[in-house]
């Protein structure tokens, strides 16, 4: 795909490190088990499309979306993968699904209700349980009867049943323990009832990279397809290598030497002490490049230097320690001459888990695509 922009600020996702992870977890679910690339909010920020084709390139079975209008723009591009969408469509939108050809997740029996006065061709549903998340699902037996009751006779036809887990990334198992063994207490439970060819599956990438044996038939694998792992824990304990595929680069705008005294930014928040040098660097939090980053580091030719002053909406500060030239690059994320920030040293900084970080930096970063 040709990128056009003019800005000197750009993501990198490296459609080979996906492979590479897609095909890590094809070792382990090898067919006729599959594993679907869930590329839900635009790709965890890396692009739903190209990393859509890539994962399917290097073997992913199926994909994964959260939204309606993720399912369709994808469908656009990818005419045949089955695309499951994992949140609640509105009922009066379940032709809109059909037409698409989107799997849709069904867990309430007004939905089907509802859902069957618009629909006149065939629709795709995986029925979720909620075996302890608390989010979506069906919740007892009695629900569960009622939704299947419903679904008779109508052109809704279940081709898969669900659930997700909610501490697979943990040491402690008690949770998850419950909730595989309700999953286990359903499925034994209405598999009777269900057809023959239908999916089971509760695994995200946690669940899948640390629990091959209590997976099902299908894995859900969404960060680790971004080479970023679920937990310390996940890292530790399954050893399975992955690549990360995102960096962040930009380059120095500008260059100056300031005198002691002399403040940075909005608020001036920031004194020299002595003679400085201080780049300005073109993104902020205009880019999803949060104030809270202030103080964080950025590696410029293989050495690490911090972000002083307030973070602005378009420019940060950095503080240098010699003359840099303009249009130096600076690694935001990513690797620069053996020196390494991660995805993770952004998320620990800020106190939250890696995958809020490539979805926070906006579409107004362009993302380039390489092999
Ligand atoms: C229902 C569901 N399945 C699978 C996933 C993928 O999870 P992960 O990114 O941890 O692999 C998600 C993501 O949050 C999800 O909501």
């Amino acid at each position: 795909m040709e990128n056009h922009f003019y800005r000197d600020t750009w993501a990198e996702v490296d459609l080979n490190a996906i492979k590479h992870n897609i095909k890590q977890m094809k070792m382990i679910y090898q067919s006729p088990k599959k594993v679907y690339a869930v590329v839900k909010a635009n790709g965890y920020g890396h692009g739903d499309v190209e990393v859509a084709k890539a994962a399917l390139e290097a073997g992913a079975d199926q994909l994964a979306v959260a939204l309606l209008d993720e399912g369709i723009r994808l469908r656009k591009h990818i005419p045949d993968t089955p695309i499951l969408v994992l949140g609640r469509i509105r009922p009066r939108d379940a032709q809109i699904a059909a037409w698409h050809n989107l799997t849709v997740t069904v867990f309430q029996a007004d939905w089907v209700v509802e859902a069957r006065q618009y629909l006149h061709s065939n629709l795709n549903v995986h029925i979720k349980f909620d075996t302890g998340m608390n989010r979506l699902g069906i919740r007892t037996a009695a629900e569960a009867y009622d939704v299947l009751k419903e679904l008779k006779s109508t052109s809704i036809e279940i081709t898969g049943v669900y659930s997700h887990l909610a501490t697979a990334d943990e040491d402690e198992r008690t949770h998850l323990e419950k909730q595989l063994k309700r999953f286990r207490q359903y499925i034994e439970e209405f598999k009777p009832q269900l057809p023959e060819e239908i999916e089971f599956h509760i695994g995200n990438s946690a669940g899948a990279m640390r629990f091959k044996d209590s997976m099902y038939d299908a894995v859900r694998f969404g960060i680790g397809m971004y080479g970023l792992y679920p937990s310390e824990l996940v890292k530790e304990q399954t050893g399975i290598p992955l690549k990360p595929a995102f960096s962040l680069i930009s380059q120095l705008s500008h260059i100056k030497k300031i005198n002691p005294g002399e403040t940075i930014s909005y608020g001036a928040t920031y004194t020299a002490l002595e003679e400085e040098w201080v780049g300005t660097v073109p993104i902020g939090y205009g880019d999803g490049w949060i104030r809270k980053l202030q103080g964080f580091e950025v590696i410029i030719d293989g050495k690490k230097y911090p972000i002083v002053g307030r973070i602005c909406m378009d420019q940060f500060m950095v503080k240098l320690d010699r003359y840099i030239p303009i249009d130096t690059k600076v690694t935001i994320i990513g690797e620069n001459n053996g020196e390494f920030v991660s995805t993770d040293d952004v998320a620990n900084h800020l106190e939250t888990i890696n995958y809020e970080i490539p979805c926070m930096i906006n579409e107004r970063v362009p993302r380039v695509y390489f092999e």
